[in-house]
This record gives C-alpha cells, structure tokens and sequence, in this order.
C-alpha cells in the first residue's frame, strides 16, 4: 500500500514551534520512525507551506498513493479550497492533528477539511500519524 503523509504550514518548524502544543521533536525525526514501523508500506512524506500546493498534491495523490495522512495544520480552520480538493480525489483522507483542536481557542475547533476526510485523529501527538497509517493499512486489507 502506498501511503502519503502530507503536512501543511508551519509543520515543517515542528520541535522548535510552541512546543507546549506539539513537543520537542522534529517531524523528520519522527517519520524515520514510520518508515520502520510499517516497512510492508511504501509511505512518503511531503510538506508545504502553500495552500495551491498541496491542493496540487492532493490532486496527484490520487495516480500516485492509496491512502493520504493530511494534517492541513491552520488550513484545516479555513481553507474550503483544501477541503474542495479532498472531495474531488478518490482515496481515503485521514486528517490528523496532533494537539487536542477541540481543547484549544475556539477558532480552531471547526476544521473543513475534517468534513470532508473519512476521520480525524487529533490530540494524540506524533502518534496520531502512526495510528492513521494503521487504520489505511487495516483497512485495505
Ligand atoms: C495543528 C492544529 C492547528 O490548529 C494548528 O494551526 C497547527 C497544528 C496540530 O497538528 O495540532 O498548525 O494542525
């Protein structure tokens, strides 16, 4: 199965940004980490800043994988772009954040994106991902 972890903004800072909210370690660090845990998938990470991005990735990952990990990050709170884009690809959407969104300041407790994607793990850290991958993996069985 191949699976996509695709990060949005300010993911790429994680480990030194607010680390009360998403800790101290790198998410480069962390998907070594995956990569070992599930090595009968072919997971690959992406990352950007730039919301037409990774709708374009989005788009792709519908030739190129079989499940997408989104964690579209602030994009989540306001984008019906990115949200548009999950709807119009034929492969699962798992959204995962990895703080608690529902626990934290109102403008981030609705998210559309997660509206549009099969599920939503959020406030379980880093292994929010891992259970993601699970799930996609389970599932496709
Ligand atoms: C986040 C939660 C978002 O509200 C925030 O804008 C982020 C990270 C998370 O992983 O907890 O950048 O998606």
């Amino acid at each position: 199965m191949r699976i996509l972890i695709l990060n949005g903004p300010n993911l790429n800072l994680t480990g030194s940004r607010e680390t009360s909210h998403y800790g101290h370690e790198t998410f480069e660090s962390y998907i070594l980490q995956l990569f070992k845990l599930f090595p009968q998938a072919k997971i690959v990470f992406k990352q950007s800043n730039i919301e037409g991005e990774l709708i374009n990735i989005l788009h792709a990952a519908t030739h190129e994988f079989d499940g997408v990990v989104f964690n579209p990050a602030a994009y989540s709170h306001t984008s019906i772009a990115l949200a548009d884009a999950i709807r119009a690809i034929n492969i699962p959407v798992v959204e995962v954040h990895m703080s608690n969104i529902f626990s934290r300041e109102h403008y981030r407790k609705h998210s559309y994106t997660a509206e549009a994607s099969l599920g939503t793990l959020a406030g379980f850290g880093m292994e929010g991902y891992r259970m993601a991958v699970d799930f996609l993996l389970r599932k496709s069985l």
